[in-house]
């Protein structure tokens, strides 16, 4: 297994604090200042930052106003007005927005929730965090899950399923509501990573009992962190068993030099349970403020990432060994996914092209390792899901960030041309 390149399987890629994203910074300095040359001249998804985003964080530093402050409620009413919702709760991340759409959905302890078996593992924790069991589904051909593979997963006890789309690729979200109607199973429509997204016109998030946005790392919108839980009926938050809002975020070292041990034996977790991963905590304004320079500039983020789409595809459409993932009209087009098909069976031709690319300093990744095939995990699985095991390794991941310009498009394309025709 080639976990080392993958993503999902290494909970640190998911850094959804500004400690992290602090600590993450220094160690690219440090890698640039010990090996200049290794430095990628395309490192991973570049965040989309522009001055009104150092603006607002000088603003919201000078001003004083980190923890709390107006952005708060400046992209709480920016969220539930772009997305069309009645209500939007403000937390610390994504996986804390799922765990309170779960909540909220009156989702607990020994209730089966189904999520995709080809996603990011944080998606895991929050079912956990509830009591719930986690359920893995096949994904389609177009790696998300489907009506047919989220239908094979369903028992009695299911309670909730969530849709994840991936790659900013909306999900069929739409056949899903309608096989739970009826069954009292709730659907959950994680838009993580595919704010700006539109399945016929409707904002994608929108759909379902609830849905959730991430302003975390290698995100569309990838900023300090941050996550909003949606709802399109407040009714739903209103039947939520524990919708108190979590604790602020603390910034000052001296108060969480006094809280944080308190708060972490409080969430401490029973033997072989795994820990608690993300912090219950609000959104601090600081993200709030970087947050909604992101969503100013949501637009023209998506518009330039499909031109991206559109240019690989244009560039690699003639190579019969390379499957591009498809993008449906709607898409926020995160990244563009690529099957590789080996020359020969056993050959690894994805992460020969991941090292060619990662030579000249492009830095691609693979894509997710199933989650029921990595251990911690192993215990959840009930069948073989065939369509995520047998693609997962061909895949790799080219970004589609509006800082990536067409020429480092065409040079990677014609990397990858390159390595698949040698
Ligand atoms: C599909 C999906 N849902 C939820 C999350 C959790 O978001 P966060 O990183 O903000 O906790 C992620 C994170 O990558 C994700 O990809």
């Amino acid at each position: 297994m080639r976990d080392e390149i993958k993503r999902s399987s290494v909970p640190f890629r998911e850094p959804s604090s500004i400690l992290h994203s602090r600590s993450s910074i220094l160690d690219l300095r440090l890698s640039f200042r010990l090996h200049p040359s290794s430095f990628p001249r395309v490192p991973l998804a570049v965040p989309y930052w522009s001055g009104a985003t150092y603006r607002g964080i000088l603003r919201s530093v000078l001003t004083g106003r980190v923890v709390t402050g107006p952005d708060l409620n400046q992209i709480q009413s920016l969220v539930i007005e772009t997305l069309g919702v009645e209500e939007a709760v403000l937390c610390g991340s994504g996986s804390l927005a799922l765990e309170i759409a779960l909540r909220a959905c009156g989702v607990g302890q020994g209730d089966e929730v189904v999520i995709p078996t080809f996603c990011c593992t944080a998606v895991v924790p929050p079912v956990l965090a509830v009591g719930a069991v986690p359920v893995f589904a096949d994904v389609g051909a177009e790696l998300n899950i489907t009506v047919e593979t989220v239908d094979a997963a369903l028992t009695k006890k299911t309670k909730a399923v969530i849709v994840p789309h991936l790659f900013g690729n909306p999900a069929d979200i739409g056949a899903i509501i309608d096989l739970a109607r009826g069954k009292n199973i709730r659907v959950i429509d994680d838009a993580a990573q595919a704010l700006g997204a539109t399945i016929d016109g409707q904002p994608v998030g929108s759909f379902g009992d609830a849905g959730i946005l991430s302003f975390g790392s290698e995100k569309v919108c990838a900023g300090l962190g941050g996550g909003v839980v949606v709802f399109r009926d407040k009714e739903i938050l209103k039947r939520g068993v524990n919708i108190e809002r979590p604790r602020a975020l603390l910034f000052s070292m001296l108060w969480r030099r006094w809280t944080l041990p308190l708060l972490s034996r409080l969430n401490a977790a029973g033997p072989g349970e795994p820990p608690a991963p993300y912090r219950k905590e609000t959104m601090a304004n600081l993200n709030a403020a970087v947050a909604l320079s992101l969503m100013q500039t949501l637009r023209k983020n998506v518009a330039v990432r499909r031109e991206r789409v559109a240019a690989y595809r244009e560039l690699l459409r003639t190579e019969e060994r390379l499957t591009l993932m498809p993008h449906q009209r709607g898409s926020a087009c995160l990244t563009q996914v690529v099957r590789v098909l080996p020359k020969r069976r056993g050959e690894d031709s994805a992460s020969e092209i991941i090292e060619v690319l990662g030579n000249a300093r492009y830095e691609i990744q693979g894509s997710y390792v199933p989650i029921h095939l990595i251990p911690p995990h192993q215990k959840w699985v009930r069948d073989t899901l065939s369509q995520a095991e047998s693609v997962w390794e061909d895949l790799i991941e080219l970004p589609c960030e509006p800082d990536v310009s067409f020429d480092h498009v065409e040079r990677i394309a014609s990397i990858v041309k390159r390595v698949v025709n040698s």
